[in-house]
């Protein structure tokens, strides 16, 4: 049995969600968090933490936060190697840099080398959970969940189906596509900490047939995830609309392929006519806001005020590679910044609940992750509030908690990033 751990710092534990009600009163910070058998079982003073567990070790984090890990909720992790690359449009984007660099991830070593490289960059930068796309090769979800298991991290991944419009070495077909998916979840869904997205990659990479084998999986498997992008690029939704003409928006080409469920993530969804809209919050299915991507592609400003108004689930991510960062404290700077230029200032409580209790919620795992209390897994972080003097000299006049965080989710980055416990592990 692994001995207890109290943790000390400013413990953050939300009360509820910021993005109702006062913000500033959605969280209490606490002295120390208990962890035993890598779960939360206690936060509060040290001293009653002490005496509940008097054989438990002691960390010392004061003056940093403690906060649950953060939850990137769609990635690409075989564009680790080609993030930051210049000057192109989505579909560009994608034929120059993405599909060339996802063809390279047919050698299986290679797809090894670059799963383990994209989880040591995210548990650097304080990610203790992503949700990836893999590529068409079932082999590269081996590759990831192999990496994330070594690490014991609770992590979500699926093969990318896609039998038209990209290079002939990275499709597969309807019936290829639904075989290996298969397999796979038959393999690795609910294996510990893992589970399985069933994973188009968009509308415009595949055929009618295609997103209807794939909707007949998820409904044979319905406790799988599923993701895909939608309405990222208005030229994007253009292509959709030439090849799926009898459908009603972007949205419906997987509506009714059996691809509209509260288990879906929705990547990117800027532009939503009122119908999407409406059908996705009726269904509660997530909509993952990707904010840097959306600057650097070029994609447009995701109205986060107005969705969370309209009551849809909502997640955070760095959309890596097309997203230029691996932090998601860059992401939610990036988020305050759209958020600024669509009209509403979004309160440091409100990007940090996304980033970890948010994200938490679209994957449909609140009750175990995302937040800290008892019964949850312990997977934490303890962030340098004076990570730079840049942050350290501003962080200095700060008169609460909020205030002191802002500077760091503004300017900060892995050097603000302490420690990573994962199950109550620290990780260096
Ligand atoms: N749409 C389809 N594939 C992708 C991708 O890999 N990245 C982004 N940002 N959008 C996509
Ligand atoms: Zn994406």
């Amino acid at each position: 049995m692994i001995p207890p751990r109290i943790l000390t710092g400013q413990v953050l534990c939300f009360t509820r969600s910021p993005l109702e009600g006062d913000p500033a009163t959605a969280a209490r910070i606490d002295e120390a968090v208990l962890i035993e058998n890598g779960h939360i079982t206690r936060t509060g003073a040290l001293s009653e933490l002490r005496a509940a567990a008097p054989q438990a070790k002691i960390e010392r984090y004061d003056g940093h936060l403690i906060s649950s890990g953060f939850i990137d909720a769609h990635a690409h992790y075989p564009q680790t190697g080609i993030i930051a690359s210049w000057g192109k449009r989505l579909r560009d984007w994608l034929e120059t840099y993405t599909f060339p660099e996802e063809i390279r991830l047919a050698d299986p070593a290679y797809a090894r080398d670059i799963a383990n490289r994209h989880l040591d960059l995210t548990l650097a930068n304080g990610t203790t959970t992503v949700a990836t796309f893999c590529t068409s090769h079932a082999h590269s979800v081996d590759a990831f969940f192999q990496a994330a298991q070594t690490r014991n991290l609770r992590a979500v991944a699926g093969k990318t189906c896609m039998d038209r419009n990209a290079p002939a070495a990275l499709l597969d077909t309807a019936q290829s596509g639904h075989d290996d998916s298969a397999r796979l979840i038959a393999r690795w869904h609910g294996t510990g900490r893992l589970t399985y997205a069933i994973t188009p990659r968009f509308s415009p990479t595949s055929t009618p047939d295609q997103l209807a084998a794939l909707g007949a999986l998820w409904a044979e498997h319905p406790t799988c995830l599923m993701q895909t992008h939608l309405s990222e690029q208005v030229e994007e939704i253009a292509w959709v609309k030439s090849l799926y003409p009898d459908a009603r928006d972007y949205l419906d080409t997987y509506e009714i392929h059996g691809l509209l469920g509260a288990r879906g993530l929705y990547g990117h969804a800027v532009h939503l006519t009122p119908r999407e809209r409406a059908r996705l919050a009726e269904v509660g299915a997530a909509l993952i806001h990707c904010p840097t991507s959306n600057t650097f592609i070029g994609s447009g400003l995701f109205d986060l005020a107005a969705r969370i108004a309209d009551g849809h689930r909502v997640g955070l991510a760095t959309d890596t590679g097309g997203g230029s960062s691996f932090s998601m404290l860059r992401t939610m700077a990036a988020a305050y910044e759209i958020g600024q230029l669509t009209g509403t200032a979004l309160h440091p409580a409100q990007l940090w609940w996304l980033a970890t209790a948010g994200s938490a919620d679209a994957l449909h795992m609140s009750d175990r992750i995302g937040t800290i209390s008892p019964g949850m897994e312990a997977d934490l972080v303890a962030v340098n509030l004076a990570s730079t003097s840049a942050i350290a000299q501003r962080a200095g006049t700060a008169e609460d908690v909020w205030q002191a965080l802002f500077p760091t989710i503004m300017m900060g980055d892995d050097r603000a990033i302490a420690q990573v416990w994962i199950l109550g592990e620290p990780q260096s």
